[in-house]
């Protein structure tokens, strides 16, 4: 059991501002933070509602929440065990050493009571919920939409095991709830001498046809991925989250972008991304992570060859080259025509 040393903190409480903009388009919606919960060290639950307490939109296990930071960052945020019909979002954060400002910002200043603008639910890491068995990998904060997944396959009675690896038992999310359960295995690397947990083997030792899951950083995905390639899985048998850029934005430009509906045409200059070009012409393209992490600028490819450098479509998706991200993503034929 979790020999907790931290000290768990809980408040409620209402609006500081109800704001005017209930909702600003479609896609986004203002919320309310209504509770901070210790999770582990320098890792929160925040739980958000509607400044009228309604009902918000259905999420299902392995979506994510976009922020819209008031120092003007957005970031992208995993639910945790959302609920059909609940008025209630809940996003686990940790605090970054390295934060640019998102996850720092949020434990420094965000206050129960404080509105914000947030994005709807996107699932980039959606869940097969009828897989014979599902194996779930996550690592440190990776846990929250894993968590989600675990919570959900245990409520459908499907077969799942999870195995959970942390720097040690203060960094583990959840542990008290987990540690009761036959299921879960957890790897503290304090307690194996600084090994970590062994992804390969229990990857290549995992039963055939069963959808494997992991959410981490980025070693942890790199090598979850490799063994999968390794073991000679089916590609759509494995599945990883990344919260952090897989690969470099394409800025080596020297192509021309065809926007088929506005009828304009842009040359992409070395140094830029497409967003990039786009957005200083004025063209309103909808983004949020600049990283291919979160799927918000996915853009329909009319025609062209895109170089895909986002960790959000799967290897069939990038083979058939109909949609692309463009905040990171360029083009490996001269000539690209975008349904914009
Ligand atoms: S803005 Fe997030 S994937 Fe492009």
């Amino acid at each position: 059991m979790q020999s907790r040393k931290l000290i768990r903190f809980f408040k409620k409480g209402r609006p500081v501002s109800s704001g005017s903009n209930q909702q600003t388009d479609a896609n986004r919606i203002q919320l309310v933070l209504t509770e901070i919960r210790l999770a582990a060290r320098d890792t929160n639950l925040y739980t958000f509602e509607r400044p009228d307490g309604a009902e918000l939109p259905t999420a299902d296990a392995g979506a994510h929440l976009g922020l819209h930071l008031p120092n003007g960052l957005e970031r992208q945020y995993s639910l945790v065990a959302p609920q059909p019909g609940a008025s209630y979002y809940t996003v686990g954060i940790k605090k970054d050493v390295g934060s640019r400002g998102g996850s720092k910002w949020i434990h420094d200043h965000l206050k129960v009571g404080m509105t914000l603008m947030a994005d709807l639910p996107r699932n980039n890491f959606p869940l097969k919920e009828d897989a014979a068995h599902t194996m779930l990998f996550a690592g440190g904060i990776g846990i929250t939409p894993i968590y989600s997944m675990f919570k959900r396959l245990e409520d459908l009675g499907r077969p799942v095991e999870l195995y959970y690896s942390a720097r040690s038992r203060t960094d583990a999310a959840f542990l008290r709830e987990l540690s009761s359960k036959s299921n879960v295995r957890f790897h503290f690397d304090e307690e194996a001498n600084g090994k970590f947990l062994d992804i390969s083997g229990l990857v290549a030792a995992s039963p055939k046809g069963a959808h494997l899951y992991c959410c981490g950083p980025a070693p942890m995905l790199t090598a979850f991925e490799a063994a999968g390639v390794a073991s000679g899985r089916a590609p759509d048998e494995i599945h990883v989250e990344y919260f952090t850029q897989k690969y470099e934005t394409a800025t080596e430009g020297g192509y021309v972008v065809h926007l088929a509906r506005s009828k304009k045409e842009f040359s992409i200059p070395a140094g830029k991304s497409i967003l990039q070009v786009l957005r200083e012409a004025g063209i309103d393209v909808a983004h949020s992570c600049e990283e291919g992490i979160c799927g918000a600028c996915e853009t329909k490819v009319i025609s062209g060859i895109p170089d895909h450098r986002d960790a959000i479509l799967t290897e069939s998706e990038r083979a058939a080259n109909k949609t692309m991200m463009v905040c990171c993503s360029g083009a490996k034929s001269p000539d690209l025509t975008l349904d914009l």
